[in-house]
């Protein structure tokens, strides 16, 4: 018998975003999570959007899949707006645009099996008799690399690793086109971080899916990302290919967030560069500093910083930058 779960028909989808806006009207004012992105993420393509911890990176992520309603903009999908398809269409589309998230264990209902976790998503959308969706869900662990055995299991019996994996079946399950990755790998055991983020690779090869992957870890995003955004207080500082953001990057605060990061070996490029530090915490999106964001912590400000917000400015071919200074032989 034919495996049920083979790649779709249809070509791989991109998603674009237009000057989206994400407000959340609070007691304290409007924080402002997301506040004016634009991008394009290509079909089959791993984009990753990197930031500190309150950058927006989430809030963003549960706008792409479809979870949050933007506040202004719009994202599309392929040639699709969702506002102008049908009710029918939109749960296909919803359908076809999955998130995953950082904790397996809280995304497991811990009194189903495995196989029954797995099973959910396809019983929920109604696809198939329940002896096809069964074929679907053993199919999607074995392509997880998990042994049929495991459906029988609960989800406390389970490592973390193999825990995400079964989340990553519950998904493929669906076959989506796109699928964002919200710091997947980050609650996992650093020896096994490298085998998850193989898998998702491998999937990609398979079945054509593009991915958002959201981290805070830049060795994790310029190891599986084709082109990298970098998000600080709602709003993008700089976006290109992965080498060039992760090797010479353009903003001063992707300069710190790599100079940050400890170096993996002794002959890496980025030891050559002058490090810096990234003083103080991010300030709140409730009252975000005027001009460029990132004027308070950046140790390259100037008045004009604070006066004039940068444009977004194409340095070196596809490698975008919103700082007034930037040069691109930095
Ligand atoms: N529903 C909400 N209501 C009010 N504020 C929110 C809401 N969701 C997020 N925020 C705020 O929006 C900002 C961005 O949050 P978000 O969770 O998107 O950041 P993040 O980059 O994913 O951070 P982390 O790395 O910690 O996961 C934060 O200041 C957060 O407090
Ligand atoms: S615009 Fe000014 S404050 Fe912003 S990153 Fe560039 S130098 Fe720093
Ligand atoms: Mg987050």
């Amino acid at each position: 018998m034919n495996a049920p779960l083979t790649p779709r028909p249809d070509s791989a989808a991109g998603v674009s975003a237009h000057d989206l806006r994400i407000h959340f009207a609070t007691k304290a004012g409007t924080v402002k999570a997301v506040d004016g992105v634009s991008f394009e993420i290509r079909p089959g393509e791993t984009f990753g959007i990197i930031g500190e911890s309150g950058s927006g990176k989430t809030t963003l992520g549960r706008a792409l899949a479809g979870l949050l309603k933007p506040s202004a903009g719009d994202i599309h999908y392929g040639e699709h707006d969702p506002r102008a398809l049908s009710r029918s269409q939109r749960k296909r589309l919803r359908r076809d645009h999955q998130i995953i998230f950082q904790d397996p264990h809280a995304a497991l209902n811990p009194r189903m099996t495995i196989l029954q976790s797995v099973i959910e998503p396809l019983d929920i959308i109604g696809e198939g008799d329940r002896q096809s969706r069964r074929r679907t869900a053993a199919d999607a662990l074995e392509r997880v690399g998990l042994p049929a055995t495991i459906g029988k299991r609960y989800p406390h019996e389970l490592s973390g690793g193999q825990k995400q994996r079964v989340n990553i079946a519950r998904t493929l399950t669906l076959r989506p086109k796109f699928i964002v990755c919200d710091e997947v790998v980050a609650a996992l055991d650093v020896s096994i971080r490298g085998a998850i983020l193989n898998l998702f690779a491998d999937l990609q090869k398979e079945f054509g899916i593009t991915y958002a992957f959201i981290t805070h870890d830049i060795s994790v995003v310029s190891h599986v990302s084709d082109r990298i955004g970098v998000l600080y207080l709602g709003r993008l500082m700089e976006q290109g290919p992965a080498d060039a953001v992760s090797d010479r990057p353009l903003h001063p605060y992707t300069q710190a967030l790599l100079s940050a990061e400890p170096l993996p070996l002794p002959s890496d490029r980025r030891d050559s560069r002058r490090r810096i530090r990234l003083e103080g915490e991010i300030p709140s999106p409730l009252n975000p500093p005027s001009g460029c964001p990132f004027r308070t912590r950046c140790p390259k400000a100037a008045t004009r910083c604070a006066e004039q917000v940068p444009q977004w400015r194409e340095l070196r071919p596809s490698h975008w930058v919103a700082c007034h200074f930037a040069e691109p032989d930095l």
